[in-house]
């Protein structure tokens, strides 16, 4: 060896493979303004649509006139549900099993719901148009509160399905009713609660809220009529599943149909659906026969796309006197608005939410849906978490705070007598999951430790005191939440969309000069996987990440997968990548072997290439075996190095993390500052810390929205309150504070590189880290249990009520 050789930890260094903070090669073109979004897309002679919508949140719709707007300059065409009824498109199918007005038929069901759409040749045009059609509504009795949508006098929302006693996913209760979702053992269950020494109960909300993407949802439909082709640029998080779903309903054979999804500026659940916009921008591209460019703007994103959450969850826990869970009991009142148009696996009206059991070892639980029709927004969608997670996760955290109030135990204690212990993994859960490793003893001491958590309970109790005193006016709260996720779906066993077995995959191809290109299923929305895919290959591999390409999103050229959302990407795809890489590297191997004269078995892995055992200085670079298998591959064998994979995990992958959020509040002001937020995330074998610590400030970024403010609040008349950003509370750098991260790493048994998915994780934990430290806080003063979100108004009411103004 002579000065010059690479030591071994030059060579690994210089692959930057998995572990390396490995700056993001997407931002180059993102920082300097050459990313390429829907927008961007200029095609000669596109036009433009925008819709006209709805002011009322339930009314009849009797005519519609677009005499006046015909005559506006550039508009060329009003589409409405009469024009799509004659390509039997008036109504779509939703992910979830019901059916939805692409354009309203006959009637509308919220406000800002989609009514005509215009067509101009600039969006100018098409606002102006919008402006000059008529519509004649009846206005009728609307159901916003989800608690009286089963009266028995509740006015009848969808008439199109009155008379139908069961849906999707079974009987139906009421003509406002869904479906009705059981898991658990309810003999067992009302037992445990029969024995208990000590109950809780309490409803618990989890408001309405909406992902906010820096760019809405937006798509450019161009059909050419002599091939009979349709392209379809859009916002999709799952391009190819919206390939298969256009073919479904538009009956245009799939290799026909080109789905893009070129840059995105954040997706967080909120471009997984499929929207009127696209349906209807692909209608008019055939119709005039020009590309047809559809851009929300962020009213209509706020109010008309897929909102979030919504969940009113009567929980109870029963427990021994020395705070061990003996039985959990949940009914959830899910409100899913207008259409049931959740974005779940098909078999999972209610998503994951099963996983309400949480980090904790309850023997026994019993878990009721009830999915119910409202005049709101439809949807349901996985804002920056796996199906339904955030609220199950928020549900027994908030539960097993009250519950440690009640006993007069510490959170902190309470939580590490029920955990899991790491001994009983894989443990299998009282509703159904099968956790595959956890370590939650280690990371709530790890926290506890770091934070000094007895410490801050000492300085809460003086608080306390000086309150009493009349020497503050401020009350301390400190919050604390374990989380364990469910991410990764998933197994084909249990998961599919549509009927599509939610597996993933990926495509490697390997050029002579040691170069190469991975196509990916998943699609990034900003998470970094042109970084990270390419991670993955070069520790397999042993080239170098910055030799790898990473392509995602254009169904012409990626393998089928079911795309990026429920933090699914490293869980899935990630494997798939592994697995790819591995193929290459078992055929390198063979090709090394043939080069080397040895036989295969003779050769081992070394970083970046294979060498015979025991004679260390014989060996070949995976650079060499590139250029090699364009030329000189055994006989016999053919040319070339590529691999596919399409991935199905035996099992979903379950992050988990602890957290702890200290807070003032002033109760005079309701005025409330974040001191502390520590986070303590393990998702296993860690691609790239520095992308999972930016995934984790973001996720607590829109966590503390959620819990502080953040929330689609609408009037008893159905009017959207919160529609725009000027009420809908959007965090800046300003509000939003100092996060401080830390992990622990327990790598998942069976994926293939032992990672598990992160990026839903701080948005799972934190929003209920934040609650608990204003209702920490707020019992001091009394109390059990003040609903989300804990605004500065809200704050103040509180303790007001509590009588913290009392003389
Ligand atoms: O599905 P999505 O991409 O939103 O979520 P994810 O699988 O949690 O990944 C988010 C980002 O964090 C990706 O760039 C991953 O490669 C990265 N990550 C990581 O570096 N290590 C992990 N164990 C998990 C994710």
């Amino acid at each position: 060896m002579n000065d010059m050789t690479p030591t071994r930890e030059q060579r690994t260094a210089a692959l930057e493979g998995m572990g390396c903070k490995r700056k993001r090669v997407e931002d180059a073109r993102f920082t300097q303004g050459k990313g390429n979004y829907v927008d961007d897309l200029k095609l000669p002679g596109m036009l433009h649509g925008d819709f006209v919508r709805s002011p009322h949140a339930h009314a009849r719709v009797k005519s519609i006139n677009s005499e006046e707007a015909l005559k506006v300059p550039g508009v060329l065409a009003v589409i409405t549900a009469e024009t799509l009824k004659t390509v039997n498109l008036a109504w779509m199918p939703t992910l979830a099993g019901d059916v939805q007005m692409v354009l309203a038929d006959g009637k509308v069901l919220f406000q800002n719901q989609e009514v005509a759409f215009v067509v101009a040749t600039d969006r100018y045009a098409a606002d102006d148009g919008i402006n000059k059609v008529v519509v004649e509504y009846e206005p009728l009795p609307v159901v916003i509160d989800p608690f009286k949508a089963m009266d028995k006098d509740a006015p009848v929302l969808r008439e199109d399905i009155a008379g139908k006693t069961s849906g999707a996913h079974g009987p139906r209760k009421h003509h406002n009713h869904i479906f009705e979702w059981t898991v658990g053992d309810k003999d067992l269950t009302d037992a445990a609660f029969r024995k208990a020494e000590v109950t809780i109960k309490e409803m618990i909300s989890y408001h309405r809220t909406h992902p906010s993407p820096l760019e809405t949802c937006q798509c450019v439909c161009s059909f050419d009529k002599i091939r009979g082709e349709l392209t379809i640029w859009g916002t999709f998080q799952a391009p190819h599943v919206i390939r298969t779903v256009v073919s479904l309903i538009a009956k245009l054979p799939e290799q026909k149909i080109h789905v893009i999804s070129p840059d995105i500026g954040g997706g967080f659940g909120n471009k997984v659906g499929a929207y009127p916009g696209y349906i209807c921008a692909a209608v008019a591209s055939i119709v005039t026969g020009k590309p047809v460019k559809w851009v929300e703007d962020r009213i209509e994103n706020l109010t008309a796309t897929s909102f979030a959450r919504d969940y009113h969850m009567t929980t109870e826990i029963a427990a021994t006197k020395d705070g061990k869970v003996t039985g959990l009991r949940v009914h959830v009142l899910a409100d899913h608005g207008a259409f049931d148009a959740c974005a779940d696996p098909s078999k999972w009206p209610a998503g994951f939410f099963n996983i309400v059991t949480g980090s904790y070892d309850f023997p026994t639980a019993h878990l009721v849906v009830d999915g119910i029709y409202s005049n709101k927004a439809p949807g349901g969608v996985a804002y920056r978490c796996s199906f339904r997670v955030t609220e199950a996760a928020y549900c027994i955290e908030r539960a097993m705070d009250i519950l440690a109030q009640k006993l007069k135990i510490d959170p902190a204690e309470l939580r590490l007598r029920n955990f899991i212990k790491r001994e009983q993994f894989p443990y299998h859960s009282a509703l159904g999951w099968e956790y595959d490793s956890g370590d939650y003893h280690t990371a709530m001491k790890k926290m506890m430790e770091k934070v000094e958590y007895a410490e801050l309970r000492k300085e809460q109790a003086e608080k306390r005191a000086a309150f009493k005193r009349g020497d503050t006016r401020e009350i301390m709260g400190v919050g604390v939440s374990f989380f364990t996720e469910i991410v990764g779906a998933g197994p084909s066993k249990n998961c599919d969309i549509l009927g599509i077995a939610m597996f993933d995959s990926c495509e490697i191809r390997m050029h002579p000069t040691g170069a190469g290109i991975a196509r990916v299923g998943s699609k990034s929305t900003g998470q970094g996987h042109e970084t990270t895919w390419a991670q993955i290959i070069a520790t397999e591999i042993g080239i170098p990440a910055d030799n790898i390409m990473v392509e995602e999103g254009n169904t012409d050229t990626a393998p089928y997968g079911l795309g990026t959302y429920g933090s699914r990407s490293t869980p899935v795809a990630g494997a798939a990548i592994a697995m790819a890489a591995r193929k290459i590297k078992a055929k390198a191997q063979m090709i090394a072997a043939y080069k080397l004269e040895v036989h295969e078995d003779d050769l081992e892995w070394d970083i970046d290439g294979f060498r015979v055992k025991g004679l260390p200085e014989k060996s070949m670079s995976m650079k060499d075996i590139c250029w090699a298998a364009y030329n000189s591959v055994p006989p016999g064998m053919e040319p070339g190095l590529e691999a596919v994979s399409y991935y199905d995990p035996p099992n979903m992958t379950y992050p988990f993390g602890a957290y702890i959020c200290v807070m003032d509040i002033d109760v005079d002001t309701g005025v409330y500052k974040v001191r502390r937020f520590y986070a303590l995330d393990d998702c296993g074998t860690r691609i790239n810390p520095m992308i999972i610590e930016g995934q984790v400030h973001g996720g607590l970024t829109e966590a503390f929205a959620i819990a502080m403010g953040q929330e689609i609040r609408y009037d008893e008349g159905g009017n959207v309150v919160t529609g725009s950003f000027m009420d809908f509370f959007m965090p800046t750098a300003v509000e939003t504070p100092h996060w401080e991260t830390d992990f622990t790493v327990t790598p998942s048994p069976h994926h293939p590189i032992g990672a598990k998915g992160v990026g839903e994780s701080p948005n799972v934990g934190g929003v209920p880290a934040f609650s608990n430290a204003v209702n920490d806080a707020f019992s001091f003063l009394g109390s059990t249990h003040i609903q989300m979100p804990h605004d500065y108004w809200r704050n103040w009411k509180a303790a007001k009520n509590l009588g913290a103004f009392a003389a």
